[in-house]
């Protein structure tokens, strides 16, 4: 099977599943392909070869990223602390052979963060629970290296939610932000190399 079968394979699911279950612990609720191909750009473009996603569900985001960072030599560490999604995810990327580029770690994100080595990261996706990100940002900045790109999804889609959160990275001067409108929203922040 083609990686691109893999992807349409996984949105098909996706999308059934979410539409079959109201629950968000059931439900998968993928990205959109067009923020997978926006993700893949990001990382070739920057050259980001230490990827970090938090929100790895079963691991259809973690393919794009892991497809672009094979394509440069780099490598995606994906966080996901509930058990079943991790096993969805395992057998998504040994199916999709990825699995040399693709570190999943199940794990909650406020304590993998707390022992994250400070600038470690190059690229960081951010798609996990919401209420959690304004606390996460001193973590979130201090793993991302300068130069390094933050990339959140849902700026558009739960802009409510999202709100303190995003004031708080534009409010930053440390950063330079935008939100793009394809998929759900995507919030772009690069950090200054400065
Ligand atoms: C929106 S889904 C991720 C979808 C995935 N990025 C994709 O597009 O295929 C969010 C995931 O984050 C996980 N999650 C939420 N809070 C988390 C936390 N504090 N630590 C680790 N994982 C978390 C949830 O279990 C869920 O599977």
């Amino acid at each position: 099977m083609t990686l691109q079968a893999l992807k349409d394979e996984l949105a098909r699911f996706g999308a059934d599943n979410d539409a079959a279950h109201s629950g968000r612990a059931q439900r998968m609720l993928n990205i959109t392909a067009d923020t997978g191909a926006l993700l893949g750009v990001l990382v070739r473009a920057t050259r980001a070869r230490q990827v970090l996603e938090i929100g790895t569900s079963n691991g259809y985001s973690t393919l794009w990223l892991a497809e672009a960072a094979a394509a440069i030599g780099g490598q995606v560490t994906t966080l996901e602390y509930a058990a079943d999604k991790v096993a969805l995810a395992r057998t998504t990327v040994e199916r999709s052979g990825l699995g040399a580029h693709v570190a999943l770690v199940h794990a909650e994100a406020t304590a993998w963060l707390r022992e994250a080595a400070e600038a470690s990261v190059d690229l960081l996706f951010l798609d996990a629970d919401r209420s959690l990100y304004l606390a996460w940002w001193p973590a979130l900045r201090r793993v991302l290296r300068p130069g390094g790109l933050l990339v959140v999804d849902n700026a558009v889609s739960h802009a409510g939610q999202m709100a303190a959160f995003e004031a708080q990275v534009r409010g930053d001067p440390a950063f330079t932000s935008v939100c793009v409108p394809i998929g759900n929203g995507e919030l772009i922040a690069v950090r200054s190399d400065g």
